[in-house]
């Protein structure tokens, strides 16, 4: 849309600087492959390469899991409590219960109190919805615990926060088991329930996403399961002799679900684009210089990247000025304080089509408490545009080259290839899903077969797939020629 002269060369130059060229996509689809495998070596984790993380998740579940499991999802912002009845028919049932995390638990002194505060959640679900869990003489209810952070996994059960992402800061969790922390919270409760199993969302979304889909129906596997929400990340199966730092795999084992972690995708920017906003969010962080890639993505920074191009614009006395004169001097509250334009209200942006972008004019007053002139609604549409653009095309390099790198593995299998998405960005935000699948056919990673790739929601998926685990598990313990 149309912008007058002493703006237009401004905006066009910030479009420039966001757009991401065919050519790029496939340099870094190269560059992943690589870092795939140097995460896959590295016994140490360090910030030069992608943890890649042994799950020691050792099989792909078929749709034939069984039994009734608990599951508690910490993320984001919200703690999800369930329970998952799975049929074994690629079906399931769930209950769940949703809380929002209070924000100081979120950024705290003591891993105890956020702990404490999720094992109450999980007695309130249990009071409401399954009481026979608080009878000592019966069985224990079997609990898969999603914790989407980085851990150092060293079982099924077992592993240590490396650290903190997507705004969560408590240092006394850190290097701290994750399971212990959970059950010796809910022991103090007296809650008759065992933590049998700690995953990745990730791992969730591509365990449910396996275990819904029925390949006869749908002529597609599932290979990855990837979250673009408040964060970014992915899993998928790994054969063992490509995971040389995994010293003791479990006996049998073929190969196992590796948590990518690609949010720290080339944390040292080799070849990412920069910006100087792109460093501005990264030092608003508590993370800085780690996940670099997951704050090019997404929802949790897609709004702050537009909330601090928009502070430099004005600074530049380039928009907001007669705003600027009538408030005496200042700017609104919201827009001036970090992490406050929520990504949701990009997505409404990016498709106005009203005249003179009215709706935009509307949402920025409702949700900012900012007034807009027109050609200021066209600079922010545009570079809503641009930012969502360059992510969800940014999206696409993980996606593609998991599928190139594990084509070999269904070599002998004609069926389609199907990425089990969850999270906000994927599901809601308009245009998002088309962009990625348009990058993903850049790179082009199906070259030479006939398969086609899918995007398929897997909602929930988080939440159902840590339950499959201990089905999984069971499975493998009748059937171990399966794995
Ligand atoms: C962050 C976390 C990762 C999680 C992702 C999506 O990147 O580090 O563990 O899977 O967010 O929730």
């Amino acid at each position: 849309m149309y912008l007058p002269h002493h703006l237009e060369p401004t905006i066009k130059q910030l479009e420039e600087d966001f757009a991401i060229s065919d050519e790029f996509l496939i340099k870094a689809s190269d560059f992943f492959l690589q870092s795939m495998d140097e995460g896959l070596k590295a016994p140490e984790q360090s910030r030069e390469h992608m943890p890649m993380i042994p799950t020691y998740v050792t099989a792909i579940p078929t749709g034939k899991e069984k039994g009734l499991y608990l599951a508690a999802d910490l993320g984001g912002t919200n703690f999800r409590v369930c329970s998952v009845d799975l049929k074994g028919d690629h079906t399931h049932e769930l209950i769940q219960n949703k809380y929002r995390i209070p924000q100081e638990l979120m950024k705290a002194s003591s891993a105890d109190k956020l702990f404490s505060y999720l094992a109450q959640k999980i007695e309130s679900f249990l009071d409401e919805h399954h009481t026979e869990a608080k009878e000592k003489s019966t069985q224990p209810l079997k609990l898969g615990f999603t914790f989407s952070f980085p851990v150092n996994q060293t079982n099924l059960d077992e592993g240590t926060l490396i650290r903190w992402t997507k705004g969560f800061d408590i240092p006394d969790a850190v290097d701290r088991d994750i399971v212990d922390l959970l059950q010796a919270n809910l022991t103090v409760l007296e809650i008759n329930v065992k933590v049998v199993a700690l995953a990745n969302d990730t791992v969730g979304t591509l365990l449910s996403g396996a275990y819904q889909n029925n390949p006869a129906e749908t002529n597609a596997n599932t290979i990855v399961g990837a979250i673009f929400g408040t964060g970014t990340n992915g899993a998928y199966f790994e054969t063992l002799e490509n995971i040389p730092k995994l010293k003791n795999p479990p006996p049998g084992a073929k190969g196992m679900v590796i948590n990518t972690e690609w949010g720290s995708f080339d944390n040292t920017l080799k070849i990412l684009p920069r910006t100087k906003y792109d460093e501005i969010v990264d030092s608003e962080t508590a993370n800085k210089g780690y996940h670099l890639f997951e704050k090019r993505i997404s929802g949790m920074f897609l709004g702050e990247i537009l909330r601090v191009i928009l502070i430099d614009l004005f600074k530049q006395d380039l928009i907001f000025t007669d705003l600027y004169k009538a408030r005496g001097g200042s700017l609104p509250h919201r827009l001036a304080q970090p992490w406050q334009l929520d990504s949701e209200v990009l997505s409404y942006l990016q498709i106005d089509d009203s005249t003179d972008l009215k709706m935009s004019e509307l949402i920025l007053q409702n949700t900012l408490r900012l007034p807009t002139t027109r050609d200021e609604r066209v600079v922010i549409q545009r570079l809503t545009q641009a930012i969502s653009n360059r992510a969800a095309k940014l999206s696409a390099i993980p996606l593609a080259t998991i599928a190139k790198r594990v084509k070999d593995q269904y070599k002998d299998d004609d069926k389609d290839f199907e990425f089990g998405c969850d999270g906000s960005v994927v599901e809601f935000y308009p245009g998002f899903r088309q962009a990625i699948l348009d990058s993903v056919n850049v790179i082009d990673p199906l070259k030479g077969t006939n398969k086609k790739i899918h995007i398929r929601i897997s909602k929930d998926g988080s939440s159902v797939g840590v339950a499959v685990v201990p089905a999984l598990v069971e499975e493998i313990q009748k059937n171990p020629h399966n794995l």
